[in-house]
């Protein structure tokens, strides 16, 4: 490291601890001495904002206040408790590495970077943060808004994971006795100033100090990603209903929603227009083993996925005869069983709206 780039650092450090100190931002978990409620947090908070995980922190936290409850816990439970907050592996990974942290720890979390990497669904960001924030180990944890921070502050043409990682590393070794508050100083600042598109650098605590800024370069900090266009992927989904129950499947463990529950629904053709009644009832008894008469429609759902958009014609359906046949798990389903089980967003706003029930379809349904 020069001595400039030395200098530079400690600056940036001093002034970025004063500024996060002072600030005092209100997030729960900092006040959290608990590795395992920091993990929890951590992983709660990838690719998601802190006002967001907020709320769900705190139900999961007081469903299961130690890693033993929720290594104890039923999946459909803990996903029931992530419903809404997207990305599932995440949930069924922190379930696992819970009942690993059981049955190979001894319920104590692992205490350095490399030990909680061995944990399922732990990456370097979670390692690193855990490891700084609860055991105070000099670790970097970068995620999306500390990658805008560190290419910009350091102007990195090139900011792959190695070099932001060598560049966190100065930075915490500026202060190893204060890992936890520098990586997340670094993040709050990403969070809340150094935001992607007009980023505040009038009220920057390290403005004189950023590279880009002085350069004219931070526009072109972090490089951008060039996503490919999403496609629309269409489906058809039947609620059918026997009595008073309706059909539920759940989805595969290890896809989109894993380990989540559906209406039955199958794939459309994307240019084709809507599919006859007569088509559905026999795609339904293909897939499901269940011969059914389709009704009326009663909703079509947009979503927009990570990858992809997608659209999904719901029609309320009769069952005639038949038992289930699937290699997937599938349910009679009660109100009761509408009300435990974890449905995507999409789904739960029709059940909320009374969609889902044999015989309500009524009231109109938000679109995400
Ligand atoms: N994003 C994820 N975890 C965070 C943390 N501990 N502080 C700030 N931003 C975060």
């Amino acid at each position: 490291m020069s001595e400039q780039t030395a200098d530079r650092s400690t600056v940036l450090v001093d002034r970025l601890l004063a500024w996060f100190d002072q600030r005092d931002r209100d997030v729960p978990w900092r006040t959290e001495a608990d590795p395992f409620a920091i993990l929890v947090a951590e992983i709660m908070a990838q690719q998601t904002r802190i006002e967001t995980v907020r709320p769900y922190y705190a139900k999961f936290r007081a469903r299961f206040p130690t890693v033993v409850d929720l290594a104890e816990a039923d999946q459909d439970e803990v996903l029931r408790l992530w419903e809404g907050l997207g990305y599932y592996a995440r949930a069924r990974n922190l379930h696992a590495a819970a009942k690993a942290i059981v049955a190979h720890h001894g319920s104590e979390l692992p205490r350095t970077a490399e030990g909680l990497r061995g944990l399922p669904g732990v990456g370097p960001y979670t390692a690193g943060a855990v490891a700084s924030l609860a055991f105070g180990a000099v670790e970097p944890a970068v995620d999306g808004n500390a990658r805008r921070v560190l290419s910009r502050a350091f102007d990195l043409e090139n900011g792959g994971p190695t070099a932001l990682d060598r560049t966190a590393r100065e930075l915490l070794h500026v202060c190893p006795e204060r890992p936890g508050a520098v990586n997340q100083a670094i993040m709050d600042l990403g969070s809340e100033i150094c935001v992607p598109k007009r980023p505040v650098c009038d009220s920057c605590p390290i403005s004189s100090v950023c590279l880009a800024l002085g350069r004219g370069t931070i526009a072109l900090r972090p490089a951008r990603k060039t996503r490919p266009k999403k496609p629309l992927r269409r489906g058809a989904a039947v609620i059918i209903a026997k009595g008073t129950d309706v059909f539920v499947v759940q989805r595969p463990r290890n896809g989109l929603l894993g380990g989540l529950w559906d209406f039955p629904n199958v794939s459309l053709p994307v240019d084709e227009g809507a599919p006859t009644d007569a088509w559905l009832e026999r795609e339904i008894e293909s897939a499901f083993g269940l011969v059914v008469s389709v009704g009326r429609p009663i909703h079509t759902i947009k979503h927009t996925f990570t990858h992809f958009f997608f659209e999904l014609s719901v029609c309320e359906a009769e069952w005639r005869r038949g038992e289930a046949s699937t290699s997937t798990q599938w349910l009679w389903a009660g109100p009761s069983d509408l009300q435990r089980l974890a449905f995507p967003v999409y789904h739960r706003r029709m059940i909320e709206c009374g969609l889902a029930e044999p015989g309500h379809h009524s009231r109109p349904v938000g679109t995400s």
